[in-house]
């Protein structure tokens, strides 16, 4: 909460979590804004798809579509100025809010990225001049390279605001993904990065007990954090089988081990789990038909 007290007080930051896919960012980030109170039209999400091929920028012009979206047309207008032209081409909700703007000077794409860019941390600057926005961007391990390089822009620029930055994104995935240096450099060089680790055994026989109220014995318990590595989500899929087979109350501990036929045949695919930081899943599809078994 530190960095929403540093926003308000007109130091803004950009804070990232990090970690493996299931670990918790969403959740965490979700958390945040809830406990943070901060009010719902001054949280602005955008995520990152998966699917390739969407226009560049999808996150930010998805996030700021859907703050323009909700804005009262003077409040924008000011906010916007004369970076509206500039941001209509790439949101063109602002022309439908705004109405009237007049094609932006054609210039070079250097040039013409510099204005978007700048037209951005202007509207972030102005939306957050007098009380702090909260701007989150999840998932950037899938953003493009222009929305990254939007970030790595923005962090410096918004330091004496009243925004705060939040991101999170899945490292190894981006290492996988060859993304690596630039892009996984730009972020960590302007960002403050923040480790998401699973849960301790302790944690684990909590998480369990509250999700199905069913006490489990300790070596249940032991057994289940070795398997997720106190991955929440691992953690719950595996709960969630275990208790349909109702294996959660009566379990020792041993789930046994057996890794399926059709990710055996899959060349590669147990190995490409465990690179994307997904070994969890490949235990949870090895011992699936275990447990499935009468
Ligand atoms: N501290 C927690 N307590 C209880 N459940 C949690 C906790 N953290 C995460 N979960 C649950 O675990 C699941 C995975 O969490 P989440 O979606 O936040 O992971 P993630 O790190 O964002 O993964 P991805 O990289 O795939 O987006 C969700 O169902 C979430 O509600
Ligand atoms: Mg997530």
């Amino acid at each position: 909460m530190t960095g929403l007290e540093d926003a308000r007080a007109g130091r803004g930051r950009f804070i990232s979590l990090v970690g493996d896919a299931g670990i918790g960012k969403t959740r965490t980030l979700e958390e945040f804004v809830v406990r943070a109170a901060v009010p719902e039209e001054r949280v602005i999400w955008g995520r990152c798809p998966e699917h390739h091929g969407l226009p560049a920028y999808w996150p930010w012009t998805q996030a700021i579509g859907r703050y323009v979206e909700r804005c009262e047309a003077e409040t924008l207008a000011r906010a916007l100025g004369r970076g509206a032209a500039d941001l209509a081409p790439f949101i063109p909700l602002i022309g439908d809010r705004l109405g009237g703007l007049e094609p932006p000077s054609p210039c070079d794409p250097d040039q013409s990225r510099l204005r978007f860019f700048d037209s951005i941390a202007t509207f972030l600057r102005r939306t957050a001049e007098s009380q702090p926005v909260v701007l989150v961007l999840d998932d950037l391990h899938w953003a493009d390279e222009g929305s990254i390089l939007l970030l790595a822009y923005l962090a410096p620029e918004l330091r004496r605001s009243r925004a705060l930055l939040l991101g999170a994104y899945r490292e190894r995935e981006m290492k996988r993904l060859k993304r690596l240096p630039r892009l996984l450099g730009e972020i960590a060089r302007v960002s403050e990065r923040i480790p998401l680790h699973g849960f301790e055994p302790a944690e684990v026989g909590d998480f369990v007990r509250t999700a199905t109220d069913i006490h489990p014995g300790e070596s249940v318990i032991t057994r289940l954090h070795a398997i997720s590595q106190g991955n929440p989500f691992f953690l719950d899929e595996l709960v969630r089988l275990l208790r349909t087979s109702g294996q959660l109350e009566h379990a020792d501990g041993e789930f046994g081990a057996f890794l399926p036929d059709e990710v055996r045949q899959v060349d590669g695919l147990a190995a490409d789990l465990i690179e994307a930081g997904c070994a969890p899943v490949w235990r949870v599809l090895a011992i699936a038909p275990a447990i499935a078994r009468p």
